[in-house]
C-alpha cells in the first residue's frame, strides 16, 4: 500500500511517500522538503501571505518529485493524506486543494490529517535503507522498534514544535487526549524570539542548542536563572512567555549599560529552564496516566538537551522512550503519510468537503 503525504501548514512544503508494509512497518520511500526559511529570515518569523505564495509555487514540483523519487506513479497510489489542521489558514489551504485536486482526479481515496497527531506518527516510521534514493540517516540515538500502543497501558506524547506544544494521552495512533499545553507561545517560538532579541538568525532554536551545548562544556553555571514555564497550578500546562520578558528585560538593561550579552549563557539559562519545566511537567503527567512509554516529536525535540533529559526521565521511571531521528523531527510528508494510514485503518476517509482549519476544530 502506498500513501502520498502533503504537509503545507506553516514553512515547509513536503511530500513523501510511505509504503505500508505486510508486516504493518511503514518504509519512507521518498522524503521532499522545500524549506521557506531563507524567505522569511529577513523578517524574524514566518509571514503568512509569504508563506502561502510560496507553496502555491513548490507544491506541485515537490509532489511530483516525491512521486519520482519513490519511483511510483498517481495510478499505484492508495492514498492521499494532508495536513488540514492547525496551521496558518492560507498555508494549510494551498496543500489541502492540492492534496483534494489529485485525490479526486485519480479516484484515490483522501485523508485529512491533524499536523499534531502527524508529528508523534513520525515515530512509527522506518528509514529506508542506506543506499536508497532518499538522503537519510538511520536513527542513531535508539534503535528503531515501533512504539505498541495497548488500550490497557495509554501512551505519553509531548509535542513542541514552533507552533505547539501539547501533552497528549493516546491510546491509539488516531485516539487522543490532550492534557497540557502552552497557553501562550509554543516552546520552539520561544527559541525563535528569544534569538531574534539576541540577534541570532532565524530560526534560534537550532543555534541556542550549541550555544547552550559550548556554555556547559565549560562547566560553570549561568550566573542567572531564568522563570520556570511550567505553570505551577496543578495542571500539566505551560506559559513560556515570561521566560521571553526576563530575557528581554536582561538583555535591554546590559545594552543600557553598554554591553551586549554572553549569547551562549543566554543560551545555557533558557535551555536548563525550558528542559526543567518541560521534565517537571512529564514527570507529573506519568505519575498521573501511569503511561509507561513516552512519544515526543515536533521540531523542538530535535533540541539536543531536551533529547537528554527526557532519555535520563524515561530511564528513571523505567519506560520506554520513542523521538524521531532529527531529520523526521520538523515538518514533513512522510508523518503525514504515516498517521493517514493510521486515519484509513479507523475508515476516517474525507471528502471533496474537506477544507483547511487553521485553530478551533483541531482541538484534540
Ligand atoms: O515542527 P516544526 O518544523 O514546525 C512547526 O510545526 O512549527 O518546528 C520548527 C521549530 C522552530 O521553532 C525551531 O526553532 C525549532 O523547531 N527547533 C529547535 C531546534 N531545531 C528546531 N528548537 C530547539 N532546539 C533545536 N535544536
Ligand atoms: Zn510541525
Amino acid at each position: 500500500m502506498f500513501i502520498l503525504g502533503i504537509e503545507s501548514s506553516c514553512d515547509e512544503t513536503a511530500a513523501s511517500v510511505v509504503e505500508a508494509c505486510p508486516d504493518g512497518r511503514l518504509r519512507i520511500l521518498s522524503n521532499i522538503i522545500a524549506s521557506q526559511i531563507d524567505l522569511h529570515s529577513r523578517y524574524g518569523g514566518v509571514v503568512p501571505e509569504i508563506a502561502s505564495r510560496a507553496h502555491t509555487e513548490a507544491i506541485s514540483r515537490i509532489t511530483y518529485d516525491a512521486l519520482e523519487c519513490a519511483g511510483i506513479t498517481t495510478d499505484k497510489l492508495d492514498a492521499v493524506g494532508v495536513t488540514y489542521t492547525p496551521g496558518l489558514i492560507g498555508a494549510l489551504l494551498v496543500g489541502v486543494n492540492f492534496a483534494k485536486a489529485l485525490a479526486l482526479s485519480n479516484n484515490i481515496p483522501l485523508v485529512g490529517v491533524n499536523h499534531i497527531k502527524a508529528h508523534a506518527a513520525a515515530n512509527w516510521l522506518v528509514p529506508v535503507k542506506p543506499g536508497s534514493p532518499v538522503e537519510m540517516r538511520m536513527q542513531t540515538e535508539l534503535e528503531y522498534i515501533p512504539p505498541a500502543l495497548s488500550e490497557k497501558s495509554p501512551a505519553l506524547a509531548f509535542i513542541a514544535s514552533g507552533g505547539h506544544t501539547s501533552i497528549l494521552e493516546l491510546h491509539s495512533p488516531v485516539d487522543y487526549k490532550t492534557i497540557g499545553h502552552t497557553r501562550d507561545d509554543a516552546m520552539g517560538e520561544a527559541f525563535d524570539k528569544i534569538g531574534r532579541v539576541l540577534g541570532l538568525p532565524y530560526p534560534g532554536g537550532e543555534a541556542l542548542d550549541r550555544l547552550a551545548a559550548d556554555f556547559y562544556v565549560s562547566g560553570v553555571q549561568p550566573s542567572f536563572k531564568l522563570p520556570s514555564a511550567a505553570i505551577d497550578d496543578g495542571t500539566l500546562d505551560f506559559s513560556f512567555s515570561g521566560i521571553k520578558t526576563s530575557v528581554l528585560d536582561r538583555v535591554n538593561s546590559l545594552r543600557q549599560k553598554g554591553q551586549e550579552p554572553d549569547h551562549a549563557e543566554f543560551a545555557a539559562a533558557l535551555t536548563t529552564s525550558i528542559v526543567s519545566s518541560v521534565i517537571r511537567k512529564l514527570d507529573i503527567a506519568l505519575d498521573r496516566t501511569s503511561a509507561d512509554i513516552l512519544l515526543a516529536a515536533g521540531g523542538a525535540t530535535a533540541n539536543s538537551h531536551l533529547r537528554s533529559g527526557l532519555i535520563q526521565l524515561t530511564q528513571r521511571r523505567g519506560i520506554e522512550l520513542y523521538i524521531p531521528p532529527l531529520w523526521l523531527c520538523g515538518d514533513n510528508g512522510a508523518m503525514v503519510a504515516a498517521q493517514a494510514y493510521f486515519e484509513l485503518l479507523n475508515g476516517n476517509f474525507s471528502d471533496a468537503s474537506l477544507n483547511g482549519t487553521a485553530t478551533g476544530t483541531s482541538e484534540l
